[in-house]
């Protein structure tokens, strides 16, 4: 008899946007012919920008050769991405890695998802409140997260909550953590740290010898100067943190799968003895069993985002999105609503109105206004009270969400 992985049970019946997808779907089944305008999951709508439609149309032929035909390609990413994210995203900013610190996947979230699979299970971990609910679930499946309490919360992990007073921004513990997960800009406040707020993680980081897993998911929709883009542009970070990047909304990817994870060679663990390992060394070891690499056609398409015709379409893809979360913004604040996040980010997070709660509102947008959120709550204890929506959809949906949201408020 095979005994199933427990911890698997502890899962919440389901993932938020399955959930969410579930009442969408239950709307639907009720109103016939309505048309709701999705601003719930934050998939991007616009096609892929027309450089990296051509890279991967010239791939597929080359596939399709018996002379230029490719099979298994290298675990870690090819060198012409490797070296294309290298000299654009980090060397252009001053900062400097190797080829073998950058590790590229299929996404962000499978990463996301799976570093903590090299860290054993009793680490302590923090995560911001509220967060892209990936950093707690998968560590549920490893054991680390505890039990589930009343009100959401696991009871193994350090909380760190993101309020309104603290604009958003996740603060240091006053405890040693090994392992912390950050986003900036944030999913769901959409809350970009400032250098100086990023410094004081780098330096807890340090000083208590912990883990940062910087989601850098959203790092193309910063637009503010000095906010910073990566997390090595603070001293002493390569020491300490993990990056994660990706394609999926910086250039549509979401359906094509691309981006890449960067550990510094300086990033140890340590056994239980006090030896120290290096994390890259353990992690592309981990991918040599479990990862077939990235399809090249997604990893042709990405390199063509760091030509200079990719970079400009690029630009003009996430002003577009950004162009939608400042029209909400101002909308919103107009209906007398509070919302933060829309200026580096492609997500607004809104309160809700006093006396509800954030499913409430959600079934309120939904039902009324025929408009589909993310309710607070579902990214963590600190989101109840919240909503977000995300910018992702074309600026003819977005004004009617807001068209129809004002109606009915
Ligand atoms: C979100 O809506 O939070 C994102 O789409 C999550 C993701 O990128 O997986």
């Amino acid at each position: 008899m095979a005994l199933v992985n427990e911890h698997f049970l502890k899962l919440p019946e389901s993932y938020l946007y399955t959930d969410i997808a579930r009442r969408v779907n239950a709307f639907r089944a009720t109103h016939r012919g309505a048309d709701p305008v999705n601003l719930g999951i934050g998939d991007v709508t616009e096609p892929l920008p027309p450089a990296c439609v051509e890279a991967m149309r010239e791939a597929v032929e080359e596939l399709g050769r018996r002379e230029t035909f490719r099979g298994y390609g290298p675990e870690r990413g090819y060198d012409f991405l490797t070296e294309a994210i290298l000299k654009h995203d980090y060397a252009a900013h001053g900062i400097r890695l190797g080829a073998e610190e950058i590790f590229v996947n299929d996404g962000a979230k499978g990463d996301t998802g799976s570093i903590g699979e090299l860290l054993r299970w009793d680490n302590s971990m923090a995560v911001p409140d509220p967060a892209y609910p990936v950093y707690a679930e998968s560590n549920i499946l490893w054991g680390r997260s505890g039990q589930q309490e009343e009100g959401g919360a696991w009871s193994n992990l350090t909380y760190l909550p993101c309020t309104a007073e603290s604009r958003f921004v996740p603060h240091v513990p006053d405890h040693r953590v090994d392992l912390v997960y950050l986003c900036s800009p944030g999913n769901p406040t959409g809350t970009a740290l400032t250098r100086a707020e990023l410094k004081q993680w780098v330096d807890y980081a340090l000083e208590n010898d912990t883990i940062l897993i910087y989601d850098g998911a959203y790092e193309s929709y910063v637009r503010e100067t000095g906010v910073p883009r990566s997390i090595y542009e603070i001293r002493g970070a390569r020491r300490v943190a993990v990056e994660i990047r990706s394609f999926s909304k910086t250039a549509g990817f979401t359906g094509v799968r691309c981006g890449y994870t960067v550990i510094p060679r300086e990033l140890t663990v340590s056994t239980l003895e006090g030896e120290r390992i290096a994390l890259g060394a353990l992690w592309a070891r981990r991918q040599s069993v479990r990862s077939g690499g990235t399809g090249y056609v997604a990893q042709r398409g990405a390199a063509a985002v760091y030509t200079p015709e990719g970079q400009e379409q690029v630009r003009a893809l996430t002003d577009f999105y950004l162009g939608n979360a400042r029209f909400m913004r101002e909308e919103l604040k107009r209906m007398g609503l509070e919302v933060a996040g829309g200026e580096n980010a492609p997500y607004l997070w809104l309160r809700v109105p006093e006396g509800m709660t954030s499913w409430r509102f959600f079934d309120r947008l939904l039902y009324e206004a025929h408009v589909v959120s993310a309710p607070g709550c579902g990214f963590g204890p600190h989101g109840e009270g919240y909503l977000r929506l995300t910018a992702f959809n074309s600026a003819e949906n977005c004004r009617e969400a807001m068209r129809r949201i004002r109606k009915i408020l």
